[in-house]
């Protein structure tokens, strides 16, 4: 079986990241991780795939006059590593329509909540001031609408009484870094598609 090649896109801090990596160093894991590109220089995330041997490239927004240039930037790095499937993992831009129109069913990204609950930003505070009895995170695939893609798999927990933003968002973290890798798996082994 050969593995497909994934980029995964960050932001900050990518524990999603390192759960992906982690995952694809199984022997039968059918994707291997060949790039990590961040929209911030100073990710911590960079550094520990370049620690782990893994080619990565920052590139800022500000030297590009546009959203689509910049969006055309980033693209021309994934195809210099020959990514097949681009994994966003805590990257926190908009994407542009023509860029998600290029990865059509091969882009996925994980979101913190249960969508189509509580798209966008403040998940977890959100869920909280709604006093839900669950709350979970999402791997969906990237579609135009922000958020809004069709679901691959799902990870609920429960809200517990005493649960602060940062409680709850460290319980949900730990079914991100469960659920990323496997959806990817189903992705990678087509075993899933848009
Ligand atoms: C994760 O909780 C991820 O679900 C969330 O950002 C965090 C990134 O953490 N993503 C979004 O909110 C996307 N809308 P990480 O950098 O440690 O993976």
């Amino acid at each position: 079986m050969r593995r497909k090649r994934v980029a995964i896109l960050i932001s900050g801090r990518g524990s999603n990241m390192s759960a992906l990596i982690a995952a694809a160093r199984a022997p039968h894991y059918p994707a291997e991780i060949v790039g990590v590109f961040s929209n911030r220089a100073a990710a911590q995330g960079l550094e520990i795939a370049a620690a782990e041997g893994i080619a990565t490239r920052s590139l800022a927004q500000s030297a590009y006059e546009s959203r689509e240039a910049f969006d055309m930037a980033i693209n021309e790095v994934l195809e210099s590593w020959g990514a097949e499937i681009v994994c966003l993992a805590g990257f926190m831009r908009i994407l542009s329509p023509a860029f998600i129109a290029r990865w059509q069913g091969r882009m996925i990204n994980v979101h913190p909540s249960l969508l189509p609950l509580y798209r966008g930003l403040d998940t977890h505070a959100r869920a909280l001031a709604d006093k839900v009895a669950e709350h979970g995170c999402s791997v969906h695939f990237v579609t135009t609408g922000l958020d809004e893609g069709p679901v691959i798999l799902q990870a609920k927990v429960p809200v517990l009484p005493d649960d602060t933003p940062e409680t709850l968002a460290a319980r949900v973290l730990v079914e991100e870094h469960r659920l990323y890798p496997e959806a990817l798996r189903l992705l990678a082994a087509g075993e899933v598609s848009l």
